[in-house]
């Protein structure tokens, strides 16, 4: 199974693909979980413009019938093949220990040094990759369906506070403890435990009542007022460090605070990060939906010209 990357084959082989790749191999502690970035997906794709909704769709493989959020998690499933490893860096950022703080120029490299090795320099990379598809076929140095995913999974994990956190224990991967009554890590909570549990205790376990939820959360409820600066952007590169840095000091207020290896967390920390975690699913998506309507858009006003 792993050995299958393919996007083509007929529409129900590659739909068992599709099903055993999202039910069997997804990885845990890795990203966003598969409901995070399946959220962030559709929240984004129902935000787009014709122009880039067409867009999305010629990209993306027939056997998703035009669903950007059946391949959000895609990133994750590769990364581990030989071909796709030197995407691995490019899920997170590591800042120094306890700084609680992002410096694009001090943080964004790989384990080796090698620069623009993260999740930040991710979405930019795969941002201006994408501006060349308005320019036609010219290009083909990219892939610009691989360029779409990464983006959309990427924009995911940038918004995840503890994919921002801090170097020696790896974005709270090794700060083991107990999420109620089993065994997690910190950085899982955040990935996949809070989401999970307010499933459970508040939606019926159906994430469809969970996004609709935060979608009336942005367009008439608590964040409606706020999305217009959420999506505020005209540089990329600015905008990038400040989603990065949004996510260290939630990382570092509401993630690591107060909270010790092999602990017990339970109700008090779960209400009180249960709405971060949630305005972060949206504010990905929504701003996911704002690179893809700019980069797509036939607008001049949009990012600067590919590179
Ligand atoms: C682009 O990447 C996808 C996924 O890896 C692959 O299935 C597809 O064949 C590639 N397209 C081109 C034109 O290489
Ligand atoms: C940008 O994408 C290309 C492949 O399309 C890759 O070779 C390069 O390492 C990427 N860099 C970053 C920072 O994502
Ligand atoms: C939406 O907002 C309400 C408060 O109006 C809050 O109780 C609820 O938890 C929010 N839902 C999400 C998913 O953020």
């Amino acid at each position: 199974m792993h050995r299958h990357g393919g996007f083509g084959g007929s529409l129900s082989f590659g739909l068992i693909l599709f099903l055993c790749a999202v039910f069997i191999t997804v990885p845990s502690a890795l990203a966003w979980s598969k409901e995070g970035h399946m959220m962030t997906c559709q929240i984004a794709q129902a935000l787009l413009e014709p122009q880039a909704s067409e867009a999305v769709s010629q990209l993306l493989p027939e056997y998703v019938q035009g669903d950007l959020s059946a391949l959000c998690v895609w990133p994750d499933q590769i990364r581990h093949w030989y071909k796709y490893r030197w995407t691995s860096p490019l899920h997170f950022i590591d800042t120094p220990d306890d700084s609680c703080s992002f410096t694009y120029s001090r943080d964004c490299h790989d384990q080796h040094g090698v620069k623009d090795m993260c999740v930040a320099g991710a979405v930019k990379n795969f941002t201006s990759q994408l501006l060349h598809y308005r320019e036609g076929t010219a290009d083909r140095r990219y892939n610009m369906t691989e360029a779409l995913l990464f983006l959309s999974h990427f924009m995911g994990d940038i918004h995840q506070p503890m994919h921002v956190g801090f170097t020696t224990d790896e974005g709270g991967n090794t700060i083991e403890l107990r999420w109620f009554r089993h065994k997690s890590n910190l950085h899982h909570v955040w990935d996949r435990e809070i989401i999970l549990t307010a499933l459970a205790d508040y939606y019926d376990k159906d994430v469809s009542l969970l996004l609709k939820d935060i979608e009336r959360n942005y367009t008439d409820g608590i964040w409606s007022d706020d999305v217009s600066s959420w999506q505020h952007c005209n540089d990329i590169s600015k905008c990038v460090n400040s989603w990065a840095k949004e996510s260290i000091q939630i990382a570092c207020k509401w993630g690591y605070n107060g909270v010790q290896s092999g602990e017990t967390l339970a109700d008090d920390y779960f209400n009180s990060r249960m709405p971060y975690v949630m305005k972060r699913i949206a504010q990905g998506g929504i701003r996911l939906a704002m690179i893809l309507n700019q980069v797509f858009g036939a607008s001049e006003e949009g990012f600067a010209t590919a590179t």
